[in-house]
């Protein structure tokens, strides 16, 4: 499976499907495929992105999933905990600890609640945690479902910084931490390879930064 990171939350798995998770897409980055499926963490604006010019079908909270469908997008609704199939593809909605107002249906319209991914295919398990703060039942995540990468946002002010990302990264345990949600904009500014270094210098655990539209082979 490859994975590729779009810049800020977005991330594009491809192998026996095609799963972009966050279409919220840096300027002049290219989607080189038509995603079989969009998943939404949650509805802020620059996560649900382009779900609507982009999404075939779409895996969502119940919130949100209802809004698309009413607009005539194919949508599998679930909650938190659930995990369902989609063309092969296994999504389990993990808790996140964050707000979730959804901005693209109207001013204060309700998005459920924030939520992250635990998206398995091809053998891999890939934990999306969406915009959160550190939570201790992260480390259920890591007992349960025991995935091969966590993608953890690092920029603080609106999800984690760097020094909770780091106790989420331990709590998780996947051997494999991938860096997002940072430096998009001067808010969210932070170095990804001081995070690097204190991560490899205190852990058995890797991190791998990747550039916007950068890929790696999993
Ligand atoms: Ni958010
Ligand atoms: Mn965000």
């Amino acid at each position: 499976m490859k994975l590729t990171w779009l810049g800020h939350s977005c991330i594009l798995l491809t192998g026996t499907s095609c799963v972009l998770v966050d279409p919220f897409i840096g300027d002049g980055i290219p989607v080189e495929e038509n995603p079989d499926i969009v998943a939404v963490t949650h509805g802020h604006a620059d996560h649900f992105g382009d779900t609507l010019r982009l999404a075939k079908k779409t895996v969502a909270i119940n919130e949100i999933a209802k809004y698309l469908k009413n607009r005539g997008i194919p949508a599998e609704g679930m909650n938190i905990g659930g995990t369902i199939e989609v063309e092969g593809v296994r999504f389990t909605m993990t808790p996140a600890v964050h707000s979730a107002w959804f901005e693209s249906a109207a001013p204060g319209y309700c998005g459920g609640v924030a939520a992250g991914y635990v998206i398995a295919m091809d053998g891999k398990r890939i934990y999306h945690a969406g915009d959160t703060a550190l939570f201790s039942d992260m480390k259920l995540i890591g007992q349960l479902y025991d995935p091969d990468v966590a993608l953890l946002p690092i920029g603080g002010r609106f999800t984690m910084g760097p020094d909770e990302a780091m106790m989420a990264a331990q709590f998780i345990g996947a051997p494999l931490v991938i860096p997002i949600h940072y430096n998009t904009w001067p808010k969210i500014s932070q170095d990804p390879s001081s995070f690097k270094r204190a991560i490899e210098r205190t852990t058995d655990l890797k991190v791998t930064i990747l550039a916007p539209g950068e890929s790696i082979e999993l």
